[in-house]
């Protein structure tokens, strides 16, 4: 690649976290929870991502957003982590004109879709990052700032010995319930049943949170759009479990 070639989306292809090190200097390894897949980034979603990254887009920073001044309104700012192809994420965010939508992805081509389709549908209330969703949760946004926290088909990592993997623990979900203002949700969606158990147990467990279900689970709700992952889901026959919880 020449140094010409090398664009802005080239980069995130590379690196979507901030490294970290040892107190001897040793690289610190991490337990992600996922795997930066290098899927073919086209043309024109690496175009879309070069060319409207100055207004839709926003980078790791190590200090808080200023949300008011991003949006240009005190509007709650949805945080969506994993929104894959997005389209199910812009959707939302021309739905509800009333909220700001920040979307999160480390797979750049997802990043590029999603860019593309919230230009063609011309929604101003979304912005969108490529960067592991749990140091921006960590880094850039202030405790009680969240209106709301949507997860929809996380990555199951299905086999037990990676479990440790999965997004939702127990740390997540606390350091997710401090940043959420009072009344701010929790919307996890996942055609997993054990990994719906797993978030069930998680969310249960927290004593700041009050589950919304009248038992466990609520059923589908049409406010949120099908989901690229819920259509794999049904054509392999999977069930989905909806979960929707509130900080008290
Ligand atoms: C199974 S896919 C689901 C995508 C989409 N929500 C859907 O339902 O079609 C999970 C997505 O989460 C993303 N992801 C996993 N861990 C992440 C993290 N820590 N930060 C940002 N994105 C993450 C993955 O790259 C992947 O695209």
């Amino acid at each position: 690649m020449t140094e010409a070639q090398k664009t802005f989306a080239d980069q995130k292809r590379k690196t979507v976290e901030t490294a970290e090190f040892t107190e001897d200097g040793r690289y610190k390894r991490k337990v992600r929870s996922f795997v930066l897949r290098t899927g073919r980034l086209s043309d024109f979603q690496k175009n879309m991502m070069n060319d409207h990254w100055a207004d839709l887009g926003l980078d790791y920073q190590n200090a808080p957003f200023d949300f008011a001044a991003i949006y240009g309104n005190s509007n709650p700012v949805i945080l969506e982590i994993g929104f894959g192809m997005g389209k199910s994420l812009v959707d939302m965010a021309e739905a509800n004109p009333d909220k700001n939508y920040l979307g999160i992805e480390v797979h750049t081509p997802g990043v590029g879709a999603c860019i593309a389709y919230a230009v063609e549908k011309g929604v101003k209330n979304l912005r969108v990052i490529c960067h592991d969703a749990t140091e921006i949760l960590r880094d850039c946004v202030k405790d009680g700032e969240l209106g709301g926290l949507q997860l929809f088909f996380p990555d199951p990592w299905h086999k037990a010995k990676h479990h440790k993997r999965r997004i939702v623990q127990p740390h997540f979900v606390e350091q997710v319930v401090q940043k959420l203002q009072p009344n701010g949700f929790i919307h996890m969606a996942t055609d997993w049943e054990n990994y719906a158990e797993q978030m069930l147990e998680v969310l249960s467990a927290n004593e700041n949170l009050v589950n919304t279900a009248e038992k466990d689970y609520i059923p589908r709700p049409d406010f949120r759009p099908l989901t690229k992952f819920e259509v794999r889901g049904h054509r392999l026959g999977h069930g989905v479990w909806d979960l929707y919880f509130k900080k008290k």
